[in-house]
């Protein structure tokens, strides 16, 4: 399969940033896709679907599903996406920031893919792509609890692809190191931080995701790591 033609896509943190391209792509590539974000903004995408969505809520997340395949009839692909970051010291860091970490990105993928797994797997070409990140990886100084939460991300993910292959529900991991969004700047960073210098556009995590999708179904990519030049690739 070379194109996403006649496949539905729903992406969850789809109204700016990785989400909001990743959906511009794979709707430029043929798919029909639903957007799901709390402001449930459609990002000026032709024939999308967008929703008000809080992946902190379950009930919110079976709801657009529901609502997804009631508009387009089926459901074969899952980008878990929405995501939120702060970083510095641990002990600094406040605790609602720690919980809302832990909602979004680690219950907030867990509920996602619940909501949507069993259409997933009425599907006859069905992918899960978990936008992670290289925190998901490693671990990065300053970034423990986003660390925790991206780590979670991957162990989900890495497990899911053992109990779903088998089921035709590819599983695959997309970790990107900096990418220029609203979400790089975080709580606790500054433009000076080296981090921020020659980050990856939005549009380079989509056209991965795109490759991911794109793959003959003979095989499948479990983990793809991306990181801007200015990186280094430790620490
Ligand atoms: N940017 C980076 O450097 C980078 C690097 C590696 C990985 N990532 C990961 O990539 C993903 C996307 O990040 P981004 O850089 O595109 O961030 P972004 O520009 O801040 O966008 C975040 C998206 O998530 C949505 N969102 C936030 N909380 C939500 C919630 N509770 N329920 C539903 N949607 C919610 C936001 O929409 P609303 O505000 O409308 O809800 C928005 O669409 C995240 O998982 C992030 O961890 C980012």
């Amino acid at each position: 399969m070379t194109t996403l033609q006649g496949r539905v896509a729903l992406i969850t943190g789809a109204s700016r940033g990785i989400g909001a391209a990743t959906a511009r792509t794979l709707a430029g590539a043929g798919a029909q896709v639903a957007l799901a974000s709390r402001s449930g903004a459609n990002p000026g995408i032709d024939g999308a679907f967008a929703q008000a969505c809080d992946v902190r809520d379950a009930a919110s997340l079976e709801a657009m599903v529901a609502a997804t395949v009631a508009r387009f009839g089926h459901l074969d692909i899952l980008v878990v996406n929405a995501g939120v970051g702060a970083y510095g010291p641990f002990l600094d860091l406040p605790m609602e920031d720690l919980e809302e970490m832990i909602d979004v990105n680690v219950k907030g993928a867990l509920y996602a893919v619940r909501a949507a797994l069993p259409h997933l797997l009425r599907s006859d070409a069905a992918d899960l792509v978990t936008i992670a990140s290289e925190a998901g990886r490693r671990g990065l100084p300053y970034e423990a609890t986003y660390c925790a939460s991206k780590f979670a991300q991957v162990g989900m993910t890495r497990a899911l692809d053992h109990e779903l292959r088998e089921r035709g529900v590819r599983c695959t991991s997309v970790c990107p190191g900096g990418v220029a969004t609203d979400f790089a700047m975080g709580h606790g960073r500054t433009p000076e931080m080296p981090q921020l210098a020659g980050m990856m556009s939005a549009d380079d995590v989509a056209e991965i995701v795109l490759f991911v999708l794109t793959r003959p179904r003979n095989h499948r990519l479990l983990e793809v790591a991306l990181r801007p030049v200015t990186e280094t690739s430790w620490g």
